[in-house]
């Protein structure tokens, strides 16, 4: 039967554009609790600037909670050198570094131009790597900018490829706002699969338009068994207005469970932890599976 890696990406994707702070304590459990729903790969945080996003300090904190659970993949996201260092202090065995496939957003993310910030990364990955960390590359507005519009597929290959060669060992492809469709999808994984191995690809979609399952289903037909997803459909992106969470990842397994695909993810405990989420955040659950199955289950049923 056939796998599909979940990188849940709630901690960092989710909380960094949630207008309310949660604690480095309550980002602790809401880890503690995803790791309980049976997710191994969590995206924990990120060592950026704290004016930037505020919501992201204490990162450090954060990973060091989990210093000794050496079983999963705790990546943190990592924009420069001073970033790695941080990383490094905190125990980090794992970091993301993050380009973008337009020009605009590049400058409005992390300030700087594309070649730029591809220049930053390669001290940051061939240091990483002596450190003997794994380091994963993303690449944002694959499938459209929300300042430029559409992205031509050649930039996008582009950009996978020099992070590839700097020796990203999976590249994760960002539908930062959620404009893409499932054709499009189809056509990007296959032509960055042209340069990178169809396995070293993982696919990111935000779930503005409502497409991010379709394109995860174009995506899967297409080869990748690596999907990001966000607990309760948390977030967004604060360079990215409008940009409305990541595809849910109890969406997400339901729809892989229906297809008997595996991801060693209980999907009940999952509901679990999104109902508490959202009651933390004073929200309703952002997914469709979350709102079904949750009942009225109280948030505080997950509070054991
Ligand atoms: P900058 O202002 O160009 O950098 O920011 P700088 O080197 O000139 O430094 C300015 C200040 O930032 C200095 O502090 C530095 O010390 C500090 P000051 O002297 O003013 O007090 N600084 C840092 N502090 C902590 N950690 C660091 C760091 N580096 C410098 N690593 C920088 C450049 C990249 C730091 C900034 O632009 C930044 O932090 N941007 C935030 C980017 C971000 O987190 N975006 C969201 C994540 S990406 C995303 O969501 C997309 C993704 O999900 C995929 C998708 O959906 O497409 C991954
Ligand atoms: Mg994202």
């Amino acid at each position: 039967m056939s796998k599909v890696r979940i990188v849940e990406v709630g901690p960092r994707d989710g909380l960094q554009n949630e207008a309310q702070l949660i604690t480095p304590f309550d980002r602790i459990e809401l880890i503690e609790r995803l790791i309980s729903a049976g997710l191994s790969t969590i995206e924990v945080g990120s060592f950026v600037s704290a004016k930037w996003v505020p919501q992201m300090a204490g990162t450090d904190d954060v990973l060091r909670a989990f210093i000794d659970r050496t079983d999963l993949s705790l990546p943190v996201l990592v924009p420069n050198e001073m970033g790695l260092d941080a990383a490094l202090l905190a125990g980090a065995r794992e970091i993301a570094v993050f380009a973008a496939a337009s020009e605009t957003f590049s400058k409005k993310n992390i300030n700087c131009t594309i070649a730029q910030s591809i220049d930053r990364f390669r001290p940051v990955v061939s240091r990483a790597r002596e450190h003997g960390l794994k380091v994963r590359g993303y690449i944002s507005c694959v499938l459209g900018c929300p300042y430029e519009g559409d992205v031509p597929v050649s930039q996008v290959t582009d950009v996978a490829e020099q992070l590839h060669d700097l020796g990203c060992y999976e590249i994760s492809l960002g539908d930062t706002i959620g404009v893409g469709t499932p054709g499009k999808a189809r056509e990007l994984v296959h032509a960055v699969g042209t340069i990178v191995p169809i396995e070293r690809i993982a696919v990111h979609f935000h779930d503005t338009y409502g497409q991010a399952l379709a394109n995860i289903y174009a995506s899967l037909e297409a080869g990748v068994r690596v999907v990001d997803a966000s607990v309760a459909g948390l977030g967004g992106c604060p360079y990215a207005k409008g940009a409305s969470g990541n595809v849910a990842t109890e969406d997400l397994v339901y729809m892989l469970n229906g297809l008997g695909i595996l991801t060693g993810v209980d999907l009940d405990r999952l509901i679990d932890v999104a109902v508490w989420i959202s009651a933390e955040l004073g929200k309703p659950i952002g997914s469709r599976v979350g709102k079904a199955m949750a009942g009225d289950r109280p948030a505080s049923v997950a509070r054991d």
